[in-house]
């Protein structure tokens, strides 16, 4: 009796911690598999990130960096919120803006789909420039109008994105948090801004997918996308137009075309097949039906830069406060190309000249993963209105990226170890010996 008594006093405890054992294992499962869901990588990281921000210290940073200086300009300095500012694109459009005078405050949330060193990279040379990088995602609306709280911008140059056409397959909702939600809030946020800031925004040739009159206008039908990402892109133009409409915001979107050059992405074929050529990895060229060229524009990105500060400089002002429209407010759609396609084989021809390596080549029929056959843009709506004229041929810009790449990414033990000089000055290294 005495011993069922005592059996039955610890049984209970003995019962209580062997279900809380089993709760505990099952959270942590829980915790696992959400974390480690593709679909919820990005965000996860994004909302950790997003603890990062705030405190006076955060706020005098941000300001700082919003600063401009009297620059020479028709209309004084911009105060500018580039998000997406550790990409390609956002780094050389964020440090051209404050080296003219402008105020330019980043935002991005330093997710893998490339690898993140080269974006830390960027953020520091965005940091020697004055150029502040707030780490958090275009999905957090308390950071967002925080930033506006903190900076009354009069501009957003939004070039946060999934990019990328092939990785939709992989990861399709990673497009729809960043280039469909990520947008709207991005929006949102500006429209019930006071006062409003003129957004310029990165759409994409991809928009015209199988259309096929060429050269590219902005006429053009844009209804056929081939790929998710092309879908997120022109869902984004339309969107655009609902805001402007609704609320009197002023929107530009800007029809990137191939978009190359110094700081550039690792999943573009000009980036990897420089590193696969001296590698000496076989590299795929795809071709179309009956043995057709893959052919695209490349677009220099010094080039992109102008076209992108063309934009900010002549977009009108937005006509809402406190989410009212009061007039209309200008709605505007440009190519951005260099009008002149070229074949991927003398893509590769080039790169071997300025490697001195010969590709080992693999050609195949191109794969239906939404990739198109060729793309050139019609840039003279850019031309009248922005003063948008390219100037580097694709020779030329390749020299200076693959100058770039021989002094940051040649030795993958110092996988974008940047110097505190830029890539362009320094001197080149002698590829082929670097190769051996
Ligand atoms: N490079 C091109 O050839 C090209 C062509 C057409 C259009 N575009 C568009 O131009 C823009 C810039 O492209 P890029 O080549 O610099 O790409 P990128 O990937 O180098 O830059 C995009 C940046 O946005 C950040 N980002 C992504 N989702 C985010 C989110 N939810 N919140 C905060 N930050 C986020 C990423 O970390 C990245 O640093 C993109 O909108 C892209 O779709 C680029």
């Amino acid at each position: 009796m005495e011993k069922s008594l005592y059996v039955h006093r610890y049984r209970w405890p003995f019962a209580i911690s062997k279900l809380a054992l089993w709760s505990l294992i099952f959270i942590a499962l829980i915790i696992f598999l959400f974390f480690h869901s593709p679909s919820s990588s990005y965000s996860y990281r994004s909302r950790r990130l997003t603890s990062n921000w705030g405190g006076p210290d955060w706020e005098k940073r941000v300001q700082r960096s919003a600063r401009g200086r009297f620059h020479t300009g028709s209309h004084g300095h911009l105060s500018v919120l580039v998000t997406g500012a550790a990409g390609f694109v956002g780094t050389h459009v964020s440090v051209a803006l404050k080296g003219r005078g402008d105020g330019v405050v980043g935002l991005d949330n330093f997710n893998e789909y490339y690898d993140p060193s080269l974006k830390r990279a960027r953020q520091k040379l965005l940091d020697r420039n004055g150029v502040f990088v707030v780490e958090g995602d275009i999905n957090d609306s308390n950071l967002l109008h925080k930033l506006f709280d903190v900076v009354p911008f009069t501009h957003v140059m939004h070039l946060a994105a999934q990019a990328g056409v092939r990785y939709a397959m992989k990861n399709p909702s990673s497009y729809v948090h960043s280039n469909i939600a990520g947008l709207v809030n991005v929006l949102e946020v500006c429209k019930s801004a006071n006062p409003q800031p003129a957004i310029v925004w990165a759409s994409s040739s991809s928009v015209y997918g199988l259309n096929s009159k060429v050269p590219f206008s902005e006429k053009d039908r844009t209804d056929q996308p081939a790929s998710l990402y092309a879908a997120t892109k022109k869902a984004g133009e339309e969107i655009a137009h609902t805001y402007n409409h609704i609320y009197g915001l002023s929107i530009t979107g800007l029809r990137f075309f191939t978009v190359y050059g110094p700081w550039g992405r690792p999943d573009m074929a000009y980036f990897f097949f420089t590193k696969d050529i001296l590698k000496g990895k076989a590299i795929t060229i795809f071709e179309g039906p009956n043995h057709a060229s893959v052919a695209r524009d490349f677009t220099y990105i010094d080039d992109i830069v102008n076209g992108c500060l063309g934009a900010l400089d002549t977009a009108g002002k937005s006509t809402g406060s406190g989410g009212k429209k009061k007039g209309a407010a200008q709605l505007r759609v440009f190519n951005l190309g260099n009008t002149s396609p070229v074949r991927v084989s003398q893509l590769v021809s080039i790169l071997e000249k300025l490697l001195m390596v010969k590709a080992k080549k693999i050609v195949l029929p191109m794969p239906r993963n939404g990739d198109v056959l060729f793309t050139h843009a019609n840039i003279s709506s850019a031309q009248r209105e922005l003063g948008y004229k390219p100037t580097t041929d694709l020779q030329t810009g390749l020299k200076k990226f693959v100058r770039w790449f021989s002094i940051n990414c040649l030795r993958e033990s110092r996988s974008f170890a940047i110097s505190a000089s830029d890539a362009g000055v320094r001197s080149v290294m002698l590829i082929s010996k670097e190769n051996g």
